[in-house]
């Protein structure tokens, strides 16, 4: 039966990811049938909360999703409240007894899931206790779920990894980039190694340029905390866009198994050439969003300081030096306050090298592209005969698949399909500590160089918002005699 066995404990369990997106998903799971009878749930957090309260909070947080009453009732009394303090290894003998309790009750045979909804810097002493006070079972599996950020430079996430690694091994380690959990970006690995003619001309030999764009109409909203020390490029280039980086690049896996595919996705990274600072101000381009209308600058934001330096934007160009792709720019760019929310990818595949058409004065390049979030789908443009009487010349069409409604609708959310991952134990849409550490490897040499630059804020504050970036960001493919496809 497809019925799990599992008992999740959510450290932070009454924060806002474990409200806005864990239990909608674990309810999901629940209407489909993966979580059943055999199942418990039990949160912590600080706070003194008894079962009843919290058990309001999960049916508050699923509230308008259940088929009735009866069974958003039903779902909740699977979850359990325990007022935790992660510093107290007192408090994880009573998790440990709670929990064994637990797993006799639902018949749960032992299989645990620590999800880790909390601040990274409580991480090395939950994952110590856990295993001290032995909260973990014997029987079953053991698996941790992380979030990011995963440390802010390499060697921050290095001994973030060891404080983990010590009692939990690699494969029981599941960190989560939610971009891995989307449909379309699953798609990219189907795409290319699910179809010859894709197969034949991924590489250096036909693909001219590659460009991804991940583009939020958002501002920073109610994150400048974290964000004033994160900006655009620990946000969104180390973990999202450098994950799509190596799905697009990677050999092809010997078996599609995650060992396989994430062998190939840390080979990829590996592979990405790190900047010099001189190659740093050649490639990259940073900016911070300026007023505009109604709109308010980055710098005039609540918690934003009125001097930030913070990158709202990043545009790049990566190398990729393996034997396919050596050669072959790879455009990135993302940043908040865009004119549209999208993410999209581009293949630019290489023009004809001769145009016998003389009626046509120039051949368009192909382009494959993915539309991941809005209308997810894809799209091929080919130059196709233009009707006409006489003459002979050509003209760009587009063949294009969106997902229909109710393909959209049965689609589960990114973070439904990522929970059923770590409780089925397939690591394939999670992130190796190795691609972590060739990610920020890659990164850091672009922050030292941005960092040791004198820059002033003026300088920084350089796109409108609603636009789609600086000038800069376009300079930069204008120079290679580029554009970026993607133009909302
Ligand atoms: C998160 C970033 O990882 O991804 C946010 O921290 C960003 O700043 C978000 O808004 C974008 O995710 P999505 O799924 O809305 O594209």
């Amino acid at each position: 039966s497809k019925e799990q066995k599992v008992l999740i404990f959510i450290f932070g369990g009454t924060g806002d990811l474990a409200q806005r997106k864990l239990y909608p998903s674990l309810f999901n799971l629940y209407k489909k049938g993966f979580l059943k009878e055999n199942f418990a749930v039990i949160g912590t957090a600080r706070r003194p909360w008894t079962n009843e309260h919290y058990q309001q909070v999960i049916r508050n947080s699923i509230s308008g999703m259940e088929d009735t009453a009866k069974q958003a009732t039903e779902f909740s009394r699977h979850f359990y409240y325990q007022s935790h303090n992660v510093d107290d290894s007192e408090h994880y003998v009573t998790l440990k007894e709670l929990a064994d309790q637990l797993d006799i009750k639902y018949g749960i045979d032992g299989n645990r899931l620590f999800y880790l909804a909390m601040s990274p810097k409580f991480f090395g002493t939950i994952c110590k206790n856990l295993r001290g006070e032995k909260v973990t079972s014997d029987n079953g599996y053991n698996r941790v779920v992380i979030e990011k950020p995963f440390g802010h430079d390499l060697s921050s996430a290095q001994s973030l990894n060891d404080d983990i690694a010590k009692y939990f091994p690699e494969n029981s380690i599941y960190r989560i980039d939610h971009y891995l959990g989307k449909e379309m970006d699953q798609n990219i690995l189907a795409v290319r190694f699910g179809n010859n003619i894709f197969r034949a001309l991924w590489n250096n030999r036909y693909i001219d340029n590659i460009q991804i764009t991940l583009s939020e109409s958002l501002g920073v909203e109610e994150r400048a905390g974290y964000y004033e020390t994160a900006g655009a490029l620990r946000d969104m280039v180390q973990n999202h866009i450098l994950q799509i980086v190596s799905l697009l690049t990677m050999n092809a896996p010997v078996t599609f198994t995650d060992e396989d595919i994430r062998n190939e996705k840390i080979n990829a990274l590996k592979a990405l050439q790190v900047y010099t600072p001189k190659e740093v101000a050649e490639n990259f381009v940073r900016g911070q969003y300026d007023e505009n209308g109604d709109l308010k600058a980055y710098r005039q934001e609540a918690s934003v300081d009125p001097k930030s330096l913070t990158e709202t934007f990043v545009a790049g160009k990566l190398h990729i030096n393996n034997m396919d792709f050596s050669g072959v720019p790879i455009y990135i760019r993302t940043g908040k306050r865009l004119a549209t929310k999208a993410t999209r990818i581009d293949i630019v595949f290489k023009n004809m090298p001769n145009n016998i058409f003389s009626d046509t004065e120039e051949l368009m390049p192909n382009v494959l592209s993915f539309n991941v979030d809005a209308n997810p789908g894809m799209e091929l443009t080919l130059n196709t005969k233009k009707v006409s009487q006489g003459g002979y010349a050509l003209e760009n069409r587009t063949l294009k698949y969106t997902h229909d409604e109710a393909t959209q609708a049965i689609t589960p959310e990114a973070y439904e399909k990522l929970i059923l991952d770590t409780i089925k134990g397939d690591t394939t849409n999670f992130v190796h500590a190795q691609e972590v550490f060739y990610s920020w490897k890659f990164v850091d040499a672009i922050r030292k160089a941005w960092d040791e630059q004198a820059i002033t804020p003026e300088e920084l504050t350089n796109y409108i918002s609603n636009s789609m970036g600086p000038k800069a960001s376009d300079d930069l493919l204008a120079r290679d005699g580029n554009k970026w496809i993607f133009n909302p």
